[in-house]
């Protein structure tokens, strides 16, 4: 592919737990393009979520390099750093813990548009009602608290948020997991849609093939701690080629059975 946005090279993490070293990622290698969903599956403890942590620099890597916009993001420190944070954005499986619930949401969107200076301070209401647009919430939805929304509108405003420094990259961990079907399905179909608009690269990252196989244009498959399969979404669904992808699409029944 084209225009490599982001390229992790021979990532390795480890843990000691109880006398024990667990490699939490053993010499991950990947690449995502300019504009491209990469969705990241695995079993519980494959070492997805402590991929997205060392990619965010919330934890640091034993070795192991990353490039991110043609820069040495690892290498990246002050204010380089904090500037750069603001194309490389995160949303959680729980809002609620990402930001205060007390807070109204114009309050939640503001803290991004303000610490990055997005934009002039007299233009951050206009901005904040039109990434309320985009992310399908009413604009008088600004003056509630976010504890009084639904868990699919809160994702929909940790959405808002996640865009409003203008990210080439997103990074989605669990995202979608604690929703329910229908709601599930309308803030993919909404990623989807942000994607094809905005052509922001996506790392998806779920323990859940049929989500990933939703939204992705190629899946890699983690099997612990290391990178076991890449492929396009379909063939990977199709035709699993290692132990882990295949456990995943026989977890999955309607998979196998769905045209697509
Ligand atoms: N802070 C930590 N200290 C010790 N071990 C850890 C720590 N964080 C993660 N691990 C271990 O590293 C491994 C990978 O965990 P990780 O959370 O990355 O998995 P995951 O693929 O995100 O799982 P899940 O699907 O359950 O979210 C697991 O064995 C986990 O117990
Ligand atoms: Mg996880």
């Amino acid at each position: 592919m084209s225009d490599v946005l982001l390229s992790i090279e021979n990532l390795s993490k480890g843990f000691s737990s109880s006398g024990r070293r667990i490699a939490a990622l053993d010499n991950v290698s990947l690449t995502i393009a300019a504009g491209e969903t990469l969705g990241l599956v695995g079993a519980s403890g494959s070492g997805k979520s402590t991929l997205s942590r060392v990619l965010l620099r919330l934890l640091a890597a034993d070795t192991g390099a990353i490039g991110f916009e043609g820069e040495d993001w690892l290498a990246l420190k002050g204010a380089a750093l904090r500037r750069k944070r603001a194309r490389m954005q995160m949303v959680f499986q729980d809002p609620l813990a990402a930001f205060n619930p007390l807070a109204a949401v114009d309050t939640v969107l503001d803290d991004p548009l303000r610490i990055h200076d997005v934009v002039p301070r007299d233009r951050r209401a206009s901005e904040i009602a039109m990434l309320l647009e985009r992310v399908g919430l009413p604009a008088d939805y600004a003056f509630r608290p976010v504890r009084s929304l639904s868990g699919g509108q809160r994702q929909r405003v940790a959405i808002a948020r996640a865009i409003a420094t203008r990210p080439s990259l997103l990074v989605l961990d669990e995202a979608v997991s604690a929703l329910d079907v229908t709601v599930r399905g309308r803030i993919l179909e909404l990623l989807v849609d942000l994607q094809r608009e905005m052509g922001i690269a996506c790392l998806f990252i779920s323990h859940d093939l049929a989500v990933v196989r939703a939204v992705s244009h190629r899946i890699a498959v983690m099997d612990g701690g290391r990178i076991v399969e890449t492929g396009p979404a379909a063939s990977v669904v199709a035709a699993p080629q290692s132990d882990a992808a295949r456990a995943l699409v026989a977890a999955v029944p309607r998979l196998v059975t769905e045209p697509s």
